[in-house]
This record gives structure tokens, sequence and C-alpha cells, in this order.
């Protein structure tokens, strides 16, 4: 499981020797899913190079405040505004000093002025620097402003003295900062969501189709997201914008669909299959356009598409699988009954007779059926539903519930 996917981190790296073990923690942030950019103190250069950490982390290093060519890039308000959290390490006493003091005089310092984002530091100086009353105070100052410190550790230090100061080890703080992001109730599952109609073709101009807009799986994805998860959204055609931070497949057909669906399902702990699919496509595709002729009835020949939910639930070791139902009487009935056919944990009806729910509006109202209960979410935005719908399912797919 990559603890820290979806999760962008800024690693800011001042002067001291121990900035030689920062290559690691990168490597070890960027292999647990992170997206990692690396700000260096003018000093933090001298005992590691720019060169190194850009190659690790993949992005461009950030060296000064004042450089109009970085600005034009990524400038800093940009970085603090990007940043899931600011991790410092190591962070020098000279560091630990100006920041409390509130000084922006470097482009690190800046950064953590502009932030949002929660602070964490690991301090690694000298024994004697680390308790020194001046250091003491100002890590208490920090720490009572809510910046986090991680360590540091007690031993042997470069510099041949033993007490504490060395900074931890990579491996203990890319794992103790995973563990400050674990609140996401998705941390690191991979979640799959179908969304929006599938068009099926009749000739190279013509299809069959629905009027879902999608947005209710891109809320559900953007949602899932949120909460920690590698979202693979999985899109038939809409006008909506691709959420960041999760991969999008847009297809036109069921068939597309469910090709998509089961490429990497071994992979996936939960699906939710939001999409309008079409139950019926025609039996063959006219090459050419379709003429009109003199008959006043035309007959399409359909053929049923395969069930992609139902085909998901049927895997040997099948993902958690959330179903939607649409309906236009008897709603809990019939999803009661789809939930048993197709095999799934979970089905959300909603009532799609309505015309300020369900497809195409901006809210939704739906009833959350499961083998155990049933349960009613009240009309909200398909953005607020989203999010409670996560919540219900993270929590019963952590209890295993069907
Ligand atoms: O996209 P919006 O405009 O926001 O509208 C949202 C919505 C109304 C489309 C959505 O909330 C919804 O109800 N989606 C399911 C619509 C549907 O096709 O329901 P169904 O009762 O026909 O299908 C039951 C389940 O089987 C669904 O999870 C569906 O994705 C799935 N299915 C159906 C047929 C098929 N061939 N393959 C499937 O996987």
């Amino acid at each position: 499981m990559q603890r820290l996917t979806n999760r962008q981190i800024l690693l800011g790296i001042t002067g001291g020797i121990a900035a030689y073990k920062s290559a690691e923690l990168t490597r070890l942030l960027k292999g647990a899913g992170a997206d990692v950019q690396i700000v260096m103190t003018p000093a933090a250069t001298e005992f590691i190079t720019p060169l190194t950490m850009q190659a690790l982390s993949g992005n461009p290093v950030h060296l000064h405040l004042l450089d109009p060519e970085a600005e034009a890039g990524m400038g800093h308000i940009e970085l603090a505004k990007w940043a899931d959290m600011v991790l410092i390490a190591p962070a020098s006493a000279d560091f630990m000093a100006r920041m409390d003091s509130g000084q922006g005089n470097d482009l690190l310092t800046t950064l953590c002025l502009a932030t949002e984002a929660p602070i964490v530091l690991a301090p690694a100086m000298n024994q004697a620097m680390w308790r020194d009353q001046q250091t003491q105070k100002n890590a208490a100052s920090l720490q009572a402003k809510g910046v986090r410190l991680l360590g540091p550790g007690v031993g042997e230090q470069a510099c041949g003295d033993t007490g504490p100061g060395r900074m931890l080890e990579p491996l203990d703080i890319a794992e103790q900062t995973a563990a400050l992001f674990d609140r996401g109730l998705l941390s690191g599952k991979q979640v799959f969501i179908t969304a929006g109609p599938t068009r099926e073709a009749l000739d190279p101009v013509r299809y069959i189709s629905n009027h879902s807009s999608g947005k209710m799986g891109y809320a559900l994805a953007e949602a899932a997201v949120d909460a920690g998860a590698l979202v693979t959204l999985i899109s038939g055609p809409v006008n909506l914008p691709a959420p960041t931070r999760c991969k999008r497949i847009m297809v036109q057909s069921a068939e597309d669909m469910l090709e998509a669906s089961l490429q990497n399902i071994d992979q996936c702990d939960i699906f939710i299959a939001s999409a309008a699919v079409a139950d019926y496509r025609p039996v063959s595709v006219a090459e050419h356009k379709m003429k009109k002729g003199n008959e006043e009835i035309m007959e399409l020949h359909l053929v049923k598409n395969p069930d992609i939910v139902a085909t998901v639930a049927a895997q040997q070791n099948k993902p958690y699988t959330v179903g939607f139902a649409a309906e236009t009487r008897d709603v809990v009935s019939y999803a009661q009954g789809k939930l048993e056919r197709k095999n799934l944990d979970l089905i959300i009806a909603n009532d799609v007779s309505r015309s300020d729910i369900g497809f195409n509006s901006d809210d939704n109202a739906v009833t959350v059926v499961s083998h155990q209960e049933v349960k009613q979410l009240p009309l909200s935005s398909k953005r607020q539903l989203a999010s409670k719908l996560i919540e219900i399912i993270a929590a019963a797919e952590q209890k295993g519930d069907n």
C-alpha cells in the first residue's frame, strides 16, 4: 500500500551535515507515492547538490526567493499553496530561530509564513546547540504554534560528540510523515469509479445514449482523492474537466467501459459503478450514415450489453463492489433486487423520475442499501453527498460488510 499516494510534500533542506540523508528521505517519500518539491537554503547547497535532489525528486529544485525565472514557473506563493505538508529535514538551529521569529529572508522561511499546510521539522544539530537555552525556547515556541517536531534522535554525532541532536533516520521520518496523513479514510486504497453515460453507435454519426452528465461520478472521484485514494475514473463522454490527482480513462461504449474497468482489476480495492451504462447496443454498426427510406417505422435490432459491475463482482478476488440504481418507482425494492442479482456489497439508489435530482442535476438524494440496512441520505449537492458516500463506503469496506 502506497501510504503517501496523492500527497504533495514540500521538502525543505537547510544547512547541516545531515542534508545528505535528505536524498534517501526523498527516495522514500517518492516510493510511498508522494509528489515531492524541494526547497534548499543557500547553506544546504554546500552539503548536497541541487542536481542530486532534482534527479531524486523528479522536479526542479527551488533555491531563491527573488528569482524572476523561478517565480514565472512555480512562484513562492504557489509553492506554499501547492503543499499538503511542509517537511523540513534537516532543520538547523539557525533555521528554527529564524522561523520562530517570523522572518522571511529566504525562500524557505517565506514559504513557512505563507503556507496553510502543516509544518513538520526534523531538527539536526550538535548536541550543545540543541541543549542551548535559546534553541530550546525556539523549539517550544514553534511547537506551541502548531509546528510538529520529529526527533531529534540521541547518539553519536558527525562532530564526534554524543547526545541529542541527530536527525532521525530517513525511514523513521518517512513513516512518521505517512502516519500524519493516515487520517485519510481511503489512504493508499485503489478506487475505480465508472461515470457518465455510454454511447452505443448506430452508424458513424448516430448513437443511443442517456442524460447522465457524469456529475455524480466525478464528485465521487474528487471525494475519494480527498480521502487519500488512488483513483481511476472510467468515464463516458461528458463535458467535465478531469478531477486533479486522478487517472481518467475516457471511453465511449459499454464494451469499452468494461475493457477499461477490467484493466488492473486485481489491484482495485473498491469499485464504484455510478455510470449509466446502456443495457443494449445495436446488433451491428452501419459502416456509412443510414439513409432515410420510405418506411414510416424503422426497426432497430439490439443486443444486450455486458453488465460491467456484475462482471467485476464475479471476479475471483473481487473488490468491494458498489453499484448505483436509477429507478423511477419502488426504488428500494428494485435496488435490493440488483444488490442480490449482481452480487454487490452495497447499492446506492436514486429516484430518476424527479427532475431536481438524479440525471444531470447538481443535487441528489439517495438511499444506501446494504445487505444489513437501508439508509436515506437527504437532498444535498452531489459534492456533499459524494463525501458522505465515500465515508460510508470506506467504513463498510474496512469492516468487510457485504
Ligand atoms: O451522471 P449524473 O448526471 O450525475 O447522474 C447520476 C446518475 C443518475 C447517472 C447516477 O446517480 C446513477 O444512478 N447511476 C446508475 C445509473 C444506472 O444505469 O442504473 P441501473 O439501475 O440501470 O444499473 C445498476 C447498476 O449496474 C449501476 O451501477 C450501473 O452502473 C451498472 N450497470 C448497468 C448496466 C450495465 N450494462 N453495466 C453496469 O455496470
